[in-house]
């Protein structure tokens, strides 16, 4: 039986997938070459650091340790300067609703983001108070699709992986979950996200009594 649901932040409650690309791009741009957003999938949920090494691999660039932390640190300028004006409005369609439900079923809930950035988009777009639990990129060794960071969330909510349905925009995150032994419910594209139970556009109109009984 499912006891808690587990979000991943950036693609699933709010877009900031989009800066997190811009700011690749942007970076990548001044190193000589350019990332397409078919590419930008697989760094979906993925750490900064390896993202960086995955981006370099691409364009070819072999960096120090020194040169790679110079640049991981001026993406991440450039990408908090583009997530600095969010506000409750970027909320993606549907969480608002989708949140309502789960608080009234009593469903716990745990965030389980990759970024050290998540605490501060939690707090820009107003929903610091709507987890049980908050792991984020501070609290774990491993990224994703390693499934560390939805174990701990499964941990401090005192479930099973078992009982925890996942929901993510990732390739790595979909991975993620289901290498922790959960359920995953995919937001985005069915032939992208092949790994997931189901597939949503997004969370407009998601009925959890009809989410679960798909599910189980
Ligand atoms: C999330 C995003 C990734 C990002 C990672 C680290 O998982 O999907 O695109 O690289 O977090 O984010 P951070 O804010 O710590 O750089
Ligand atoms: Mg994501």
């Amino acid at each position: 039986m499912i006891k808690a649901f587990l979000f991943d932040l950036d693609g699933v409650i709010v877009d900031t997938a989009i800066y997190h690309y811009q700011a690749w791009k942007q970076m990548a741009n001044g190193l000589g070459f350019d990332i397409s957003e078919e590419f930008n999938e697989q760094l979906k949920g993925v750490s900064r650091m390896d993202s960086l090494d995955i981006i370099l691999t691409h364009g070819g660039i072999e960096l120090s340790q020194e040169e790679k932390l110079a640049l991981a640190t001026q993406k991440n300028e450039n990408y908090l300067n583009l997530v600095s004006k969010m506000s409750p409005e970027d909320i993606l369609p549907g969480v608002t609703d989708f949140f309502a439900q789960v608080k009234k079923e009593n469903i716990k809930t745990a965030l389980g983001s990759v970024s050290k950035n998540a605490k501060l988009i939690l707090e820009s777009i107003g929903m610091s108070d709507d987890f049980d639990a908050i792991i984020d990129g501070t609290k774990i060794a491993k990224g994703k699709p390693d499934p560390e960071v939805f174990l701990k969330g499964a941990e401090e909510l005192v479930v099973l992986p078992e009982e925890c349905l996942v929901f993510e925009d990732a390739v790595a995150g979909v991975e993620a979950g289901k290498n922790g032994g959960m359920k995953v419910v995919g937001i985005g594209k069915k032939e992208v996200l092949t790994q997931a139970d189901v597939v949503f556009e997004n969370l407009v109109g998601v009925d959890i009594h009809e989410l679960l009984a798909q599910i189980n």
